[in-house]
């Protein structure tokens, strides 16, 4: 049964083409698109297109399908097309001509429209609930470890002293670039397009701002045009603001397994939390970072999927906007799930100590010798050169000392003031 039937029915292959998934996908819409029909036939009563009996009526029957829907009991019939579908349907099962009214002044466009900015508003919000679950796990390990030393590297070879503080404390601090992009993702997002019906508008004198005030939206999408256009733009920032946090996170995940290995061998986890090989029988292997690298670096293509599924598509409605649920739902759960993973493995490694007492890592203090001659009066160039002759005469030998204290450096991580960074951002989004 369709909204649109008018005397026949589609062919069975057409309609499970159209379709597709979506009846899956949209039961993570259900709860919005509910909220949203309760907003527009609030308005429709105070322009004059619904009595309020009717309205009270229909309120009561859609609190009871929010109670459905809240119980986890929904379900898109066979045959029913989509979300939009399936509430009009059970309204005008139970209500008869009553449920019929709701749909004046507005199209499924505008109603997905208005689903999906709910919708994100809320899926944004979580992902910024792990990122900060993550970020302060981030700051509680450089904190606790910001006396172990490490290496630092610069085209893979051995270069200044690095340490764990450092370490930790750069993801989080480049998780605060992250949550701007999630801020800016849900300013996007959080803009009324109901009322532009079909794309266009209608000829009903639709009280917007009050559908805007009802639904919490901090303004509109004024122009109706726009506020069709914004299918798939508010995905699109979604999508690079999940893009961005899953670059940080696959870049962490790929350090992890590189310190994790042998010839490193800087961290380690308890053996319960790697997996082994069916043939080697001393392996334990570093699996879930390499999923979380490999899913990280795949979401990080989401934004370029949108860019083609979209590109140079008509103004107005096209069906082919339909295909964005499938991109973006099961990319903001796996990017949740990868954060969630993250911060569980995080909260049992182990670090070693001791690590830059390996011969190996002389060098890693030829600067801190030159800093010191500097220090003493030499010209820096001149510092530079003894050290050098040193290193290449096997004359250098390194004293173990780390003396950096600027802002941001090993004795200085300023972990604090990211803090304060991180919670003036987030607070944007979270509250
Ligand atoms: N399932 C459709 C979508 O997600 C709902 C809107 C349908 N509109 C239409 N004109 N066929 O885009």
């Amino acid at each position: 049964m369709k909204l649109w039937s008018k005397g026949f029915e589609p062919d069975k292959m057409i309609e499970q083409f159209t379709v597709g998934n979506d009846r899956e996908l949209d039961l993570r819409l259900a709860r919005y698109d509910v909220q949203g029909s309760m907003a527009h036939i609030r308005m429709l009563e105070s322009i004059g297109l619904l009595k309020s009996d009717e309205l009270e009526v229909l309120l009561k029957a859609l609190g009871e399908i929010a109670d459905v829907i809240e119980r986890g009991e929904f379900r898109i019939e066979e045959g029913v097309e989509d979300v939009h579908s399936q509430v009009e349907f059970m309204l005008t099962a139970k209500l008869g001509d009553i449920g019929k009214k709701i749909h004046s002044g507005r199209s499924r466009n505008d109603q997905v429209l208005v689903d999906l900015k709910l919708f994100m508003r809320d899926e944004l919000k979580h992902i910024a609930k792990a990122v900060e679950r993550l970020f302060y796990r981030l700051q509680g390990l450089s904190e606790e470890h910001k006396d172990k030393l490490m290496p630092g590297y610069t085209h893979l070879q051995v270069a200044m002293p690095s340490s764990f503080g450092l370490w930790f404390g750069a993801y989080a601090e480049s998780l605060v670039d992250d949550m701007q992009m999630l801020v800016a993702a849900y300013n996007v997002a959080n803009q009324n397009p109901l009322g532009s019906a079909a794309g266009y508008g209608s000829s009903f004198p639709l009280d917007r701002e009050m559908t805007t005030r009802l639904l919490e939206f901090e303004t509109l999408h004024y122009n109706v045009v726009a506020a069709q256009m914004s299918r798939g733009k508010t995905e699109r920032a979604a999508s690079m603001a999940i893009a961005s946090i899953a670059s940080t996170l696959g870049h962490l995940a790929m350090d992890v397994c590189m310190w994790m290995c042998q010839n490193f061998g800087f961290v380690s986890f308890p053996d319960e939390l790697t997996t082994g090989s069916s043939i080697m029988p001393h392996k334990k292997n570093p699996d879930v970072f390499e999923i979380m690298r490999g899913k990280c670096n795949r979401l990080q293509s989401i934004p370029n999927e949108i860019a083609l599924l979209t590109a140079n598509l008509p103004l107005g409605y096209n069906r082919d906007l339909q295909l964005l649920k499938d991109i973006i739902f099961p990319a903001s759960t796996e990017l949740i799930e990868c954060l969630d993973m993250a911060d569980f493995m995080l909260q049992h490694i182990r670090i070693k100590d001791g690590i830059v007492e390996d011969p190996r890592y002389d060098y890693l203090f030829t600067v801190e010798e030159v800093n010191r001659l500097v220090l003493e009066g030499m010209p820096f160039r001149e510092a530079y050169k003894k050290v050098g002759h040193e290193v290449q005469n096997g004359t250098y030998s390194p004293v173990r000392e780390v003396n950096h204290t600027h802002a941001g450096s090993i004795s200085n991580l300023c972990n604090k003031e990211i803090a304060d960074k991180f919670r003036k951002v987030a607070g944007e989004i979270m509250g």
